[in-house]
């Protein structure tokens, strides 16, 4: 690989930030499946594969993802921690985000009984999610990845016609970007507050 292209990754990781202002414009099938299919080549630690992923994209698709959520955040109480005044309103809200993103992706991985192979197949689903994050960026398109409680609501997976032998991991919620959210600097924890060496440690027991 050339020092630029490098380079490029680089900015690419730095720059990527989550978009959770959603825009109308429709993302094109094909590109969605590019972005899929190149951020398959996450590395992975198991005989296949182990994400799956289901694609909600069309209007009624949407509706009833919405609908499932929203059924689900009352099967879990979530409204609960709501303030209850203006549950409608939260509500609508909550739906409308889920119903007008233009592509929403369910990421599921097998769930396993070996504690090693669950960690390995979340870890490399982990990486194949940080792929897609990192590939629509480079097309101009934001990611929110979300792990909202329905997640382990097993009814909703049901709904979703998700296998009950699957664990679904995270949902990602995909738009096309403003500019202006391209210019949003991101801030880390600086390295020396989470980074040691072994010396290091061992010294300060001294
Ligand atoms: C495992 C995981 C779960 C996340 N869940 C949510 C979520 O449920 N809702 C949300 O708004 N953002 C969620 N995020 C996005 C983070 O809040 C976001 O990545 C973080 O604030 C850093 O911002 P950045 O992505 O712009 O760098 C999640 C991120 C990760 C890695």
């Amino acid at each position: 690989m050339e020092r630029d292209e490098l380079h490029s990754i680089s900015q690419l990781i730095q720059s990527r930030r989550t978009i959770r202002k959603i825009l109308p414009d429709s993302i094109p099938r094909e590109l969605i499946y590019t972005i899929l299919e190149i951020a398959s080549f996450a590395p992975f630690h198991s005989k296949k594969e182990p994400w799956e992923v289901l694609l909600i994209s069309t209007e009624s698709e949407r509706q009833l993802f919405s609908t499932a959520i929203l059924e689900s955040y009352t099967r879990l109480g979530v409204w609960d921690s709501y303030n209850q005044s203006d549950l409608d309103k939260t509500k609508s809200k909550v739906y409308d985000y889920f119903a007008e993103v233009p592509v929403s992706i369910v990421v599921s991985v097998p769930l396993e009984a070996d504690q090693k192979t669950s960690l390995e197949a979340i870890s490399a689903t982990a990486a194949f999610i940080q792929n897609i994050q990192l590939v629509a960026w480079d097309k101009s398109i934001g990611v929110t990845w979300r792990t909202t409680p329905n997640i382990f609501d097993s009814k909703f997976a049901e709904e979703l016609r998700i296998d009950s032998t699957r664990q679904i991991v995270a949902t990602l919620h995909l738009t096309k970007i403003k500019t202006a959210s391209t210019k949003i600097k991101a801030k880390r924890t600086p390295l020396s507050e989470w980074v040691t060496t072994l010396e290091s440690v061992k010294n300060n027991e001294a």
